[in-house]
């Protein structure tokens, strides 16, 4: 069994790398760190996952592209202009992938466990069956499934040498980037990982003390 003080480097080593060599990256090591993925937690056991890899330039600058226009969209709407610097900062770095040698597309299926079929099917009209399904909906299974899917990933790549970044922003061009893929109607895109050899090195951003993220309840 792995150290502690082993699993605790990898995870503390590990940074979101946004700047990538051309190099190319092997579809094995790829695979590998995708396999180690599909090893996550998830509601049910239902892997509710696609990974899509990407490594057509072409297709990687399309989705850039439609990145930006969104970014571009918003840019433009005078509510943005409370906000000058974020403003400046996304029209800059939304579409850093553009030069990822892969990018990795994350889909995630639809899955309605029993008790969401129960409280959809008792309706709006019963009060706690409302509230319960609120309640999921907010930390919906299928998304806490992906984000524990996403973590391996991340994990896996970082320990073979290669930089990823787990990217949600390109979901403001969610309906350009599924038409664009070929995304069938079961499944959604929920994030971009773009891969790469690393071209920077990031020391870590703080994290907050354990007093202020750890309470026990006894
Ligand atoms: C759900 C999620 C969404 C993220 N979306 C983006 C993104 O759209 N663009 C980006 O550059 N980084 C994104 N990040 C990376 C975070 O900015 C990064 O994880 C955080 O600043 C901590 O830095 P570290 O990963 O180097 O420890 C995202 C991270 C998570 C977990």
């Amino acid at each position: 069994m792995l150290q502690f003080e082993e699993l605790a480097e990898l995870m503390r080593t590990r940074r979101s790398i946004r700047k990538y060599k051309p190099d190319e990256v092997p579809d094995e090591l790829l695979l590998k760190a995708i396999d180690l993925a599909t090893w996550a937690p998830n509601g049910g056991n239902r892997q509710p996952w696609q990974f899509w890899v990407v490594k057509s330039r072409d297709v990687i600058g399309q989705i850039a592209d439609a990145v930006d226009s969104r970014s571009r969209l918003m840019a433009s709407w005078p509510e943005a202009q409370a906000y000058p610097a974020d403003v400046e900062r996304w029209n800059r770095v939304s579409s850093f992938f553009r030069s990822a040698p892969v990018c990795i597309a994350v889909m995630v299926g639809g899955y309605e466990s029993l008790a969401d079929k129960l409280m959809m099917a008792r309706g709006e009209s019963d009060p706690d069956a409302r509230d319960m399904l609120e309640w999921r909906r907010f930390g919906a299974s299928r998304i806490q499934s992906i984000g524990a899917a996403v973590q391996n990933l991340l994990l896996a790549l970082h320990q073979q040498g290669l930089g990823a970044c787990w990217m949600a922003g390109p979901q403001q061009a969610k309906g350009e980037i599924e038409a664009l893929l070929g995304v069938p109607p079961e499944f959604e895109f929920v994030a971009l990982v773009p891969v790469g050899w690393p071209a920077e090195e990031r020391s870590p951003g703080p994290r907050k003390p354990m007093d202020q993220v750890v309470k026990f309840v006894r």
